[in-house]
């Protein structure tokens, strides 16, 4: 079965978006199969968004995700990757559609309060990163 990472970043832990989020997955149908309130160290963060290292907003993305605590996940399930990128929606607030995670709750480019796996490299590379610490 395939598994993705997801984290809720600093501003939907903040805002109280846990339980809401969780629960769009778990009707979905899919299994939380990991799952804790992390205060990471600035190194994992840019570990995780090492490919982003150089680009403009890099820095901005890094701290932002350091201004609290995040919930990383493992979450379980058919074609999850894919899936959970859809129900979370696009990273630009403008083409965030409404009923995904983003259209319904974010309309900025950084606090956009989810990220999801892109694809089944990534998300093993990703649990490993948040997971095996
Ligand atoms: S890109 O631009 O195609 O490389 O985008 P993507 O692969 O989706 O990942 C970009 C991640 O950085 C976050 N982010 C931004 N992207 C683009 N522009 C700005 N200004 C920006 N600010 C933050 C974006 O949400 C992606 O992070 P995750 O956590 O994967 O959503």
């Amino acid at each position: 079965m395939q598994q993705s990472f997801v984290m809720i970043k600093s501003d939907g832990v903040q805002r109280g978006l846990v339980g809401e989020i969780i629960s769009r997955f778990e009707k979905k149908g899919f299994i939380l199969l990991e799952a804790k309130l992390a205060t990471p160290s600035r190194a994992t963060v840019e570990e995780h968004y090492a490919e982003h290292k150089g680009r403009p907003y890099f820095q901005e993305l890094v701290d932002f995700i350091l201004e609290g605590p995040v919930m990383a996940m493992v979450v379980e399930g058919e074609n999850v990757i894919e899936v959970i990128r859809l129900m979370v929606g696009d990273k630009d607030p403008r083409k965030a559609m409404p009923g995904t995670i983003r259209g319904d709750f974010a309309n900025t480019m950084t606090k956009n309060i989810i990220h999801a796996s892109d694809a089944v490299d990534t998300a093993e590379r990703e649990i490993k990163i948040w997971f095996s610490k």
